[in-house]
């Protein structure tokens, strides 16, 4: 297992380029098994989950080939329904190979996903989701089995419980939807970027799609969809990710092939936190602007503050005088950064879905343990700062969904290496 260690105390400065959105492209990816013919996607990272995904569709039957960032997919004419637990279980997202695997053979299997670092993360909406378009569904030896009872019906669905919404239950009953008879309404649909994405594919496979972005989207179901190209967008939460990593080390970043209307929520608060973010068309400077000021956040889904950058938010918090508080309503057990933060110095006190953080003046290297893969970000971003060198191991969940990390950061005068353990 590699290990990164990280020599604390350099400003960042420079350019670095965002890669394509880990988010987006997994069910663009799926996606593309709703028809035989081939699709091709750029802008496609290269990341552990990609990779997975790869296998994902090739165990399908599909043919599936990724090279300097362009994802051929051809699935053709002899899909198999059958999403193994050997993949399924070391990636959550596998989870929307459901909506179109259904929706092109009428029937799918696919491994529950189980356990989960950030915590339970159940998959009832898109079960309920996609058992309203006529389909039927059985849990059994920890598969799910669904099968179209006749044909794919179209339906309204309130896509909600007690949270938000749900990006990957969206994105599994849109993707059914576009090949099922007649009219479906999605009322509380998630309104994320990814979605938007998703939807924009489909269309270019031919599929009929309005209200993507906004809580009530509608689909027409077609006879058949075709291949598409599409260019996935800009890795919303890596350019997020980045932008802290600038202003955690008092840095002078311009952040390029981002979006920055992706991160208004975020870079409201990195304002609010004292750090001046200069807004282009397709990029974003971070500069230091005096002292940081402590902040108070709340994760909700888009457009509010993403859960995907709660860690990264706290690791500035952790060395931002005065007392931050920082509420998780999307995973409120997704704090398993904190204990290791504290072995860096950190002052962080849990009360409920709640991190209070008493800002310290310093943060000291030490090992460290990553958990999952935004806790793992925060780990390096706190590194960055820290006096001495940090060592966090387990580095595998960062591979997962930064493209290239410690070369871009290297590139910005970080001074960061990896090491086989
Ligand atoms: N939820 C349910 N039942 C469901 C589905 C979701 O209770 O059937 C709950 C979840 O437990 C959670 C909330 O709804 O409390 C929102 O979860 P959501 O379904 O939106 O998450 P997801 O679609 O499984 C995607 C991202 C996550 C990101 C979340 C929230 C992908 C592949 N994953 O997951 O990304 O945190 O949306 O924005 O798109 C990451 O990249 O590090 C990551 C975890």
């Amino acid at each position: 297992m590699d290990k990164i260690i990280i020599q604390g105390g350099y400003r960042l400065k420079g350019e670095v380029d965002v890669s394509g959105s880990k988010n987006a492209v997994l069910p663009i990816m799926a996606a593309a098994l709703l028809s035989e013919e081939e699709s091709v996607i750029t802008n496609v990272p290269s990341l552990w989950d990609v990779h997975t995904m790869v296998k994902i569709l090739r165990s399908l039957g599909a043919k599936a080939i990724l090279e300097n960032g362009c994802l051929k997919a051809k699935p053709g004419k002899n899909l198999k329904p059958l999403a193994p637990y050997k993949l399924v279980k070391t990636m959550r997202a596998s989870v929307c190979v459901l909506g179109p695997l259904l929706a092109r053979l009428g029937e799918a299997e696919v491994s529950l996903p189980g356990g989960c670092a950030i915590g339970p993360r159940p998959i009832d909406l898109h079960l309920k989701g996609l058992e309203a378009l006529n389909a039927e569904i059985n849990i059994e030896h920890g598969y799910v089995k669904i099968k179209a009872k006749k044909k794919l019906r179209g339906a309204e669905i309130y896509l909600g419980g007690g949270y938000g919404s749900s990006v990957l239950a969206t994105d599994n009953v849109m993707m059914a939807a576009t090949l099922a008879q007649g009219r479906t309404v999605i009322e509380n649909a998630a309104c994320e970027p990814e979605v938007v994405d998703l939807a924009r594919f489909l269309r270019k496979m031919g599929a009929k799609i309005t209200g993507e972005g906004s809580p009530r989207i509608e689909i027409e179901g077609v006879r058949r969809l075709h291949g598409a190209e599409h260019q996935v967008i800009p890795d919303r939460i890596e350019a997020g990710t980045f932008l802290y990593a600038a202003a955690i080390t008092g840095g002078d970043v311009l952040v390029r092939k981002m979006e920055p209307s992706h991160l208004n929520a975020v870079i409201d608060k990195l304002h609010q936190a004292g750090v001046r973010v200069d807004k282009f068309k397709n990029s974003a400077r971070v500069r230091k602007n005096g002292r940081l000021k402590p902040v108070e956040i709340t994760t909700l889904p888009y457009p509010a503050f993403p859960t995907d950058l709660q860690a990264q938010a706290m690791a500035l918090a952790t060395v931002t005088p005065g007392i931050s508080v920082i509420t998780e309503k999307i995973y409120p057990n997704r704090f398993m950064h904190v204990p290791e933060l504290g072995r860096m110095g950190a002052k962080v006190f849990l009360e409920g879905p709640s991190a209070i953080v008493h800002g310290v003046k310093k943060l000291s290297g030490a090992p460290v343990m990553a958990s999952d893969l935004r806790a793992s970000a925060a780990l390096v971003l706190a590194g960055l700062v820290a006096q001495g060198a940090t060592e966090v191991q387990r580095v595998y969940h960062l591979d997962r969904g930064y493209e290239n990390l410690e070369q871009k950061l290297t590139s910005l005068g970080a001074v960061i290496r990896r090491e086989k353990e």
